[in-house]
């Protein structure tokens, strides 16, 4: 999700108004209620929900310090969302081309900020934070934190956000979610998971996840 916004903050054309108010409505698309489905900078939010809604409080008896460190960063990472949607509004109010591309080049900074700080962010949640897990929870609950998380979010949100993720991971990883989805999930929501996985990733590592998994 993030190196494709990048991609597509570092290729927009500030000049171009029609282009421009394309990706600031994709950017915050009704950012203050979070609840729109297109709204990438939302998606990025939504990593907080489902860590601070199950697996953090799961966390706290072995890993508080990590835990209150890594809700601090999402809180930054809030602030720094909500500045670049800002700042593309504006952007979008300036009359010269010349200060759109210019304010598209600070936009581009901000985002680089903040997706190097996220990046960094998401390495310590698995290089820190994973291990701890691993040694104080069973593979059992691990599972049922996920399935927790995914019932968290509504249908919508939740299949806007696996429009992302499924064509970002790899086979085994696909192997692995297609395979918990079809134990324990309804029939129907597991074919629009396979319907999306057909329409959105590369069709050599859907067939092989297909056949691992049986579907
Ligand atoms: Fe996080």
């Amino acid at each position: 999700m993030i190196y494709g916004l990048s991609t597509r903050l570092q290729t927009n054309d500030f000049a171009d108004v029609a282009g421009t108010r394309v990706l600031a409505a994709d950017l915050e698309n009704n950012f203050a209620t979070a609840q729109s489905v297109g709204c990438i900078l939302c998606a990025l939010a939504y990593h907080a929900e489902g860590e601070e809604g199950v697996i953090f409080p799961a966390s706290a008896g072995f890993a508080k310090d990590l835990v209150n460190r890594l809700i601090e960063e999402h809180h930054e990472f809030t602030r720094r969302e909500m500045e670049i949607g800002r700042a593309a509004r504006h952007a979008l109010e300036l009359s010269s081309p010349e200060e759109r591309i210019a304010a598209g080049v600070r936009i581009n900074q901000m985002a680089n900020e903040l997706f190097a700080a996220y990046i960094t962010h998401l390495n310590r949640e698995e290089t820190e934070l994973v291990p701890l897990l691993q040694a104080n929870i069973t593979d059992a609950e691990q599972g049922a934190m996920r399935g927790k998380i995914i019932g968290m979010f509504p249908p919508d949100r939740l299949m806007a956000l696996l429009n992302w993720m499924l064509p970002a991971m790899n086979v085994n990883e696909l192997s692995d979610l297609l395979g918990a989805v079809k134990k324990g999930a309804p029939p129907q929501f597991m074919k629009a998971v396979a319907d999306l996985g057909t329409a959105k990733v590369d069709s050599a590592r859907w067939n092989t996840v297909r056949q691992r998994v049986g579907i």
